[in-house]
């Protein structure tokens, strides 16, 4: 066996070492009269981190880690790691994080990223089982697809400015109508300032695209997703959620339909709780957290006022003062998860919105062509991936959500 030394311990003549190969643990058992003495000096050198290689004989002992033991008859060190900055002991988030690279190998960190690894698997598979067709969207852009505020911007040839994609909706809207139910699925960027835990400047979103729904097609949807996700997460990774602490009692109510309760009434809500909020104000993280706190599972909200949310979505026919969208709000602190809308599908609507919004017009144009050849109802959303994988760990943070996280203050490693 080839791997990394997690721990060493030695009653003299025996000694221990547990050692990891990256698909799990093992304790290798020395015996000082069975080994070679190159063998038993090596033993003697082994830090945390050393890469070795063990050979011996395995047999099965239900008290160890694994379930099997390794009786070795001969180890040799492959690579020696010389004072490992992560040890045992308690480190700050900070140092954690520059040596992010190295910190990858703790069993949290492990945890973690199998389960995203699982949430990702089961987003494809209830798509593909679905008869979705995933479109590989682009990530330098032309158009705003969100906030002129949050914008990366780079110089691009002869064309001037190119941007790095904000999400993949305006493009999947285009292949919703060569391809009727459809999903990007990639990472996403917003130069955004906040320094929340539930904000990163790149991060992974994937995005439904249906032609012939509505925005309550739509919510459906949003339920049996997010269901879907969580309970395969639940059912394939309980070593990892063990790891983990996550108390899967919430989990569990993770069941669709989930409660949907409207912009106005969630206004109302939080006003009866104290909250800061008037009608026509954006609902913050804080309120958010406050409204979420009200139900044991996610809760939609809907219908927002238009002047709050992006120019693509559908004016709401009964209250033209609002939009068909949702926010799909995670339970136990975690805000918004999805942000999903019917589209406008009316050409008139959605130049009027986009000259509102003073969006360059020339860059939609042939957004616009969708609105003018052959319009049709069409709804989608988006499903932030570290959101959902840190409240499905049940981890304070989205940093820990991704390997590799970018922030205001983190591009390195
Ligand atoms: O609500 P958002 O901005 O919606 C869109 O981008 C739409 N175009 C989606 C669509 O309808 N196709 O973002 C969707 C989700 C949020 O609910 C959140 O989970 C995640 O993306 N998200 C972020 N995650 C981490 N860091 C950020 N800065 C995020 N911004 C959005
Ligand atoms: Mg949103």
């Amino acid at each position: 066996m080839r791997g990394w030394v997690t721990t060493t311990r030695s009653s003299g003549k025996i000694a221990f070492v547990v050692l990891r190969d990256g698909t799990g643990s093992l304790q290798a058992v020395l015996s000082k009269k069975d080994v070679s003495e190159a063998a038993w000096d090596a033993y003697g050198k082994l830090t945390q981190e050393t890469s070795v290689a063990v050979t011996g004989a395995v047999r099965a002992d239900p008290r160890a880690p694994g379930g099997v033991e390794l009786t070795a008859s001969d180890l040799r060190v492959l690579g020696p790691s010389h004072e490992f900055p992560i040890t045992p002991k308690e480190h700050g988030t900070a140092f954690l994080f520059e040596h992010r690279h190295l910190w990858l190998r703790s069993r949290r960190q492990v945890a973690i990223a199998r389960v995203r690894h699982e949430a990702i698997q089961a987003i494809r598979d209830f798509f593909y089982e679905r008869g979705f067709t995933l479109v590989d969207t682009p990530i330098l852009t032309g158009a705003i697809g969100e906030h002129a505020g949050t914008l990366f911007a780079t110089d691009y040839f002869d064309l001037g400015k190119a941007y790095l994609a904000q999400t993949g909706q305006l493009y999947v809207e285009a292949a919703a109508a060569a391809l009727g139910k459809v999903y990007c699925f990639g990472p996403t960027f917003r130069a955004e300032k906040s320094k929340t835990r539930r904000h990163l400047t790149e991060f992974w979103m994937v995005e439904p695209e249906v032609a012939w729904s509505d925005s309550n097609d739509n919510m459906q949807l949003q339920e049996e997703f997010v269901a879907y996700i969580v309970g395969r997460c639940v059912e394939r990774r309980k070593p990892e959620l063990a790891e983990l602490e996550r108390d899967l009692a919430p989990l569990a109510r993770v069941v669709a339909p989930f409660p949907r309760i409207s912009y106005t009434e969630a206004v109302e809500k939080l006003k009866g709780l104290g909250g800061d909020i008037e009608w026509g104000r954006d609902i913050g993280g804080d309120a958010e957290t406050l409204l979420a706190k009200q139900f044991d599972r996610p809760v939609f909200v809907y219908n927002y006022p238009r002047k709050v949310k992006a120019f693509y979505m559908k004016e709401n026919p009964a209250d033209p003062r609002t939009v068909l969208n949702n926010d799909l709000l995670a339970p136990e602190g975690y805000g918004e998860i999805i942000g999903g809308s019917q589209r406008e599908d009316d050409y008139d609507k959605l130049l009027g919105r986009i000259r509102e919004e003073q969006l360059p017009e020339g860059a939609y144009g042939w957004y616009l062509d969708l609105r003018k050849y052959g319009t049709f109802v069409h709804s989608g959303f988006g499903l932030g991936v570290e959101r959902t994988v840190a409240w499905i760990c049940g981890i304070p943070h989205i940093r820990e959500a991704i390997a590799f996280p970018r922030t205001l203050y983190k591009l390195w490693p």
